[in-house]
């Protein structure tokens, strides 16, 4: 059944999946990248009609935690007060405040640009919420100039992330920030 003939957001999820299975990949690494035309297009299904913030930025981490390979953590931090604070997440409990400055999550902050840090260990001040965690990308949130928050994400694997996922994971970010 075509995409627009689909009623609920269960079976346009499922039909925009199906695509994906069926069309020719080719594998340049081990593992299959992520997905990113596809996690987008599940994103703004998951998230038209709605605008609560928390909502949406927990159907984010949760499709995200699905959709990548080799990941161990995802999650939000939002800027209160100026301080980041945990917000919805998937994986093991975390660090519930950061001072901007502090740890990876803290420089992507001061900087307002997104830091990939290929191994967490020789990152100087870098926090440790999941000691399985080898490196780490982090993405900034601008709504209209203003730095609201962040993407956070952890893998078990050195060297996990890319220019790929960076591009890919700020363009989940513009589809997220029409609806938070
Ligand atoms: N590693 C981050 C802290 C948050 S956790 O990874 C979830 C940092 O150094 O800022």
């Amino acid at each position: 059944m075509p995409l627009s003939n689909k009623n609920s957001i269960a079976d346009r999820l499922q039909a925009l999946a199906e695509e994906g299975r069926s069309s020719t990949r080719v594998l340049s690494q081990q593992r299959a990248p992520a997905d990113y035309d596809q996690l987008s297009q599940q994103l703004a299904v998951l998230i038209s009609g709605e605008k609560d913030r928390v909502a949406n930025l927990a159907n984010c981490a949760a499709l995200l935690r699905q959709g990548m390979p080799a990941i161990n953590w995802v999650g939000f931090y939002l800027l209160k007060r100026n301080t980041l604070v945990l917000g919805p997440f998937q994986g093991k409990p975390a660090c519930t405040r950061i001072e901007i400055g502090r740890g990876v999550c803290g420089l992507a902050a001061e900087i307002f640009k997104t830091v990939i840090i290929g191994n967490v260990h020789e990152f100087p001040g870098h926090i440790a919420c999941d000691l399985n965690s080898r490196s780490e990308i982090v993405l900034p949130i601008i709504i209209d100039g203003k730095f609201i928050g962040l993407l956070d994400i952890n893998s078990p694997e050195v060297d996990r992330f890319d220019h790929v996922d960076q591009q890919g994971l700020e363009g989940i970010i513009q589809i997220l920030i029409a609806q938070i």
